[in-house]
């Protein structure tokens, strides 16, 4: 049986899916915190079975145990985690608590009940700036914001546990930019108060609740002078964490991963492939650069495919075109 944390949030249901399909057993927790409690009943109609889940704070270590102590769990596929790069900058204990020492209290449960295959849900903010792109795992690694940090300061931790206990084997999946929506419409992103990401942002100004795009800046040394990031289908991510818990299953080694394209895209070409897909004109205004934003940020995928066989599938147009079906079939997303 796997555990997967956060499994309500955008990703986690999006995972939870093709690990049902992929026919593994799951169970899945959550503590609501930046999801919908109506993605269970939209994620049991999608699969058409029912689904196990414990309402869990991964904080929290006296329920933790008890979910170890009631499922043969052999891999964590770990993704709770707060993920907002503005709200860490301003509320940094926040990100830490959570973040870190819960992953660390998951880690002492898991271990205490002999689970050591972990799938990690780390982010490309932990390259920070980056000094070439496409961008390798070999990277320097240089977060420049709190939630960067955390994610990097989680993979040390897992490395560090992996030389104390080399039987602990660890999957690190980099994520860069996921968008889209599950092609049904019945699951997708539905962030809690006013988005930070631009994808949800920009359905809700084409879908007319929200007035316009804010373009944090056109002076980047980039094409058209927006910036530029790896946009992967979050069906496509999903997909890379079946692969990655097979391969560890397998009883092979730890090894660090790209979730990306390979390809960048501007906030200018995800506006005119929206405007394409829905045949409506996205107002937008050119503001200051947003704190903490970078010009350039994509994918050298190569190494995913090379461990995994895994590579991204889906092009812009698909990931804008899910996206727009998932907000134009839930205008108040999962209170639809
Ligand atoms: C994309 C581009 C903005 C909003 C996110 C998450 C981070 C990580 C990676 C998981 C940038 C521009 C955005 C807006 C805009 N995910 N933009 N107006 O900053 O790359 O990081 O994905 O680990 O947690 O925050 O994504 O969607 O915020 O921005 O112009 O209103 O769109 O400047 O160029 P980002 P984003």
């Amino acid at each position: 049986m796997i555990l997967l944390t956060g499994a309500t949030g955008f990703i986690g249901s999006h995972i939870w899916v093709e690990l049902i399909t992929a026919g593994y057993e799951v169970i899945g927790v959550d503590n609501f915190s930046n999801s919908s409690r109506n993605v269970l009943s939209r994620l049991t109609k999608l699969i058409n079975q029912s689904i196990q889940f414990k309402e869990i704070d991964i904080c929290n270590s006296y329920l933790l145990e008890l979910l170890f102590k009631e499922y043969p769990i052999k891999g964590v596929i770990h993704l709770a985690a707060l993920k907002a790069v503005g709200n860490s900058v301003q509320d940094p204990i926040a990100y830490y608590s959570n973040n870190v020492s819960g992953m660390i209290n998951l880690l002492k449960i898991s271990n205490k009940y002999n689970c050591k295959n972990i799938v990690y849900s780390s982010s490309a903010t932990v390259y920070g700036n980056p000094d070439i792109t496409p961008i390798p795992e070999s990277a320097e690694l240089n977060p420049i914001n709190p939630y960067g940090r955390t994610k990097l300061i989680g993979e040390q931790i897992l490395r560090d546990l992996e030389i104390a206990d080399p039987s602990f084997k660890v999957i690190y999946l980099r994520y860069f930019n996921p968008i889209g929506a599950h092609p049904s419409g019945l699951i997708g992103e539905d962030p809690i108060g006013i988005p930070n990401n631009i994808c949800p942002i920009l359905v809700k100004v084409v879908i007319g609740q929200l007035p316009e795009l804010r373009i944090f800046g056109d002076d980047w040394q980039t094409s058209d002078g927006t910036g530029v990031r790896d946009y992967i289908h979050v069906v496509d991510l999903a997909k890379a964490h079946v692969k990655a818990i097979d391969y560890l299953l397998k009883g092979n080694s730890s090894v660090t991963l790209n979730l990306g394209t390979g390809k960048g895209y501007s906030v200018m070409d995800l506006i005119k492939t929206f405007e394409k897909i829905t045949g409506k004109t996205i107002p937008y205004t050119i503001v200051d650069r947003r704190p903490g934003d970078i010009a350039v940020c994509f994918a050298n995928p190569n190494l995913s495919e090379v461990y995994l066989g895994w590579k991204a599938e889906y092009d812009l147009e698909k990931m804008c075109e899910d996206a727009w079906r998932w907000q134009f079939q839930n205008p108040s997303g999962y209170l639809t």
